[in-house]
């Protein structure tokens, strides 16, 4: 029987449409259920969307249209996103499917017929007029966000859930299994960040908005957020349903694939939910980083700087977009996406390294064999080396993909491809061809390029959706090739037939420089707007509440001092010229500001990935700080 594998998304909420960002966790989620598949699981991958909660309320009612036409209407073009990427996902759940909130209420009756939840007493700030409950952060000068009215301290009736009983079974559960949270930095985040300084008793259930699915004992309450949006992973699979066979069959899940901030859901409330429940813990939840602009910039409408999706597909293809999320950015940590790299990337690897090698391998068997895969009876010089590259890439491959490490893997393919583009350099079949009693040896030559190719083929399924079918088809490859297929060289039958195709990936030329009368037109404009930034400028520079962890005079300095800050989910080294104004040992433990989002820059050799916000002129230089109250990691605003 085949292994079973159960791979999932976050849930996407459909407060509006999806961005790029989000299509990297998805990409990258398809490519490791694609890889599973050829490697022969039996593959269960999941997505979906997470609908209820205030925000939309808030939005559909802005909008005029009830919750549900409103995330009906954008889960339509989630679905359309996923579709147009060619996403592989088994099943999409959405949480105002019965499916999902007729078993919420069973399991929420079920914590509470056994005492996990109970009722008690939610503290906040609410604004009456709006009927809105805010945190601290939240609120603008003190009063509320939306109108600007006074808050007032207000108690709400609310179910809260047990965490607390179960820490110390979920901190020896973390020890005990150290691939459950993956990246290992993650891990040592949740454990000293969140654990071990104690778990609060988390509120599930709210009383101040009705979207979202009522507690069916006590129906003027709503299930709050994450106890309704995690058990998703279960109500896909039928869990407490009639027909539990899928989730008799797959879980616990393999693989819980998520953003870096939200591991903190999946790896405390969601292992202490399945405890509570008595059910098996996933196997291992990672949380990758993610995608920015401009070196730290979120992507969304809200900072001006959304772009459809489907514009990069249409534009550069969606194998382009596909490889560039998957390769670009090391799993795990954050990176930059811009149309400039996006266009370097597929330039240089797909249309020079990959394109290339096709159309030159094709082309010349067509010109040298009239188009037939001759035989290649005899090994030259370069053989061997050329097949030692394919087979250590072929495992490489394969144990990258063991740890995530996707991009690495594809790293490793195009080792492949160098080394053929190279083997065309050394065996010049260009001048075997004019020798004819070198046909044998430009037979081999020939062979071996297309027979490297097949298994190029197959080693980029699980991340290209539609280039290995069309390398198939210039190859004139009738059936589908399995994972198995590209371990042995010598597979591929002469005989066969090539047939030259379009270009695989035509060069991208970047838009023409702006004609210079434009550019002067827009200098002068720029010139008249100099004095003022727009609010739009200002949101670019991302100011953080930074906890300061480390402090030290930097070698060789009397200016610097190197800082370790936590911004909460990460944490960052910061050079700052501010050695004359404080002892290190002052500034430990105290909240500063920072901007986040400035390019790092080497500072005496040290990496600075940040500035500290401070003011005064050269005599008096005070560093900014921040009330204890504000978290780290909090934006400043
Ligand atoms: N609904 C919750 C998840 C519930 S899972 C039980 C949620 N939704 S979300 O739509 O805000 O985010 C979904 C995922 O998209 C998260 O994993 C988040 O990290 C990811 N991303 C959102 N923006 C991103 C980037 N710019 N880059 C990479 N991933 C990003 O959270």
């Amino acid at each position: 029987m085949k292994e079973k594998y159960y791979i999932t998304t976050p849930i996407y909420y459909p407060s509006g449409a999806l961005h790029i960002g989000h299509c990297y966790c998805t990409v990258a989620a398809d490519s490791i259920a694609r890889y599973k598949r050829l490697k022969g699981y039996d593959v269960k991958f999941l997505t979906g969307t997470d609908e209820h909660g205030q925000k939309i309320e808030e939005k559909a009612k802005a909008a005029g249209v009830t919750p549900q036409k409103y995330v009906d209407d954008i889960v339509v073009g989630i679905k359309q996103l996923w579709k147009d990427l060619d996403i592989t996902n088994d099943d999409f759940i959405r949480t105002t499917e019965e499916r999902h909130t007729k078993i919420v209420q069973k399991i929420f009756k079920k914590l509470y017929d056994q005492g996990d939840i109970y009722k008690g007493e939610y503290e906040g700030k609410y604004c009456t007029p709006c009927e809105s409950f805010w945190t601290e952060t939240q609120l603008v000068d003190g009063k509320c966000p939306d109108c600007g009215r006074e808050v007032k301290v207000v108690k709400e009736e609310s179910y809260f859930f047990k965490l607390s009983k179960y820490q110390d079974r979920l901190l020896k559960y973390i020890e005990e299994h150290p691939d459950f949270i993956q990246p290992e930095s993650r891990k040592n985040e949740m454990i000293n960040n969140f654990i071990k300084p104690g778990l609060e008793d988390l509120c599930v259930s709210r009383t101040s908005f009705s979207w979202g699915i009522p507690v069916d004992f006590d129906p003027k309450h709503v299930v709050y957020v994450w106890l309704d949006a995690l058990t998703n992973y279960i109500t896909a699979l039928g869990y407490m349903s009639e027909d539990d066979s899928e989730f008799k069959k797959f879980w616990p899940a393999d693989l819980h694939l998520v953003g870096k901030e939200i591991v903190r859901f999946h790896t405390i409330i969601w292992p202490i939910m399945l405890m509570a429940l008595n059910l098996p813990i996933p196997k291992q939840v990672f949380g990758h980083g993610w995608l920015v602009i401009n070196g730290g910039q979120k992507i969304g409408k809200s900072f001006g700087n959304y772009v459809p999706p489907q514009e990069y597909i249409e534009k550069y293809s969606l194998d382009a977009v596909r490889y560039f999320l998957l390769r670009e950015v090391p799993f795990g940590s954050d990176g930059n996406f811009t149309e400039d790299s996006l266009i370097h990337r597929t330039n240089s690897d797909l249309a020079n390294d990959l394109g290339n090698l096709v159309s030159r391998t094709v082309a010349m068997i067509e010109k040298y064999f009239g188009g037939i895969v001759p035989e290649g009876k005899a090994e030259n010089a370069y053989s061997a080396s050329l097949k030692e590259v394919i087979q250590k890439s072929v495992s490489e491959v394969e144990s990258y993909m063991d740890k995530l490490e996707i991009g690495k893997a594809l790293e490793s393919i195009w080792n492949i491809i160098s080394r053929a583009n190279k083997y065309i350099d050394e065996t010049m079949p260009w001048a075997l061809a004019k020798d004819e009693s070198k046909k044998d040896e430009l037979a081999t030559v020939m062979y071996e390029l297309a027979e490297t190719l097949r298994i190029i083929s197959i080693l980029l399924r699980p991340y290209l959706s539609k280039t290995p079918e069309k390398i198939w088809a210039q190859l004139g490859v009738s059936e589908n090739l399995e994972w198995e297929d590209a371990k042995t060289f010598g597979l591929l039958k002469p005989g066969t037939k090539v047939q030259k195709g379009a270009n695989l990936f035509p060069r991208i030329e970047k838009k023409a420089e702006e004609k210079p009368a434009v550019k002067e037109e827009k200098k002068a404009v720029e010139e008249e707007k100099k004095d003022y930034i727009s609010i739009e400028d200002f949101e670019k520079v991302s100011l953080k509440v930074a906890k300061v962890l480390e402090a030290e005079k930097v070698e060789g300095s009397n200016k610097l001092l190197k800082l370790k800050v936590s911004l909460g989910s990460e944490e960052r080294q910061i050079v700052a010229g501010i050695q004359k104004y404080y002892e290190p040992e002052d500034l430990i433990g105290r909240k500063l500001v920072i901007v986040a989002n400035l390019k790092p820059v080497k500072l005496k050799g040290i990496e600075s990935q940040g500035m500290v916000i401070a003011a005064g002129d050269g005599e008096v230089v005070k560093a900014l700080f921040v009330d204890d109250a504000v978290e780290e990691g909090q934006d400043v605003h």
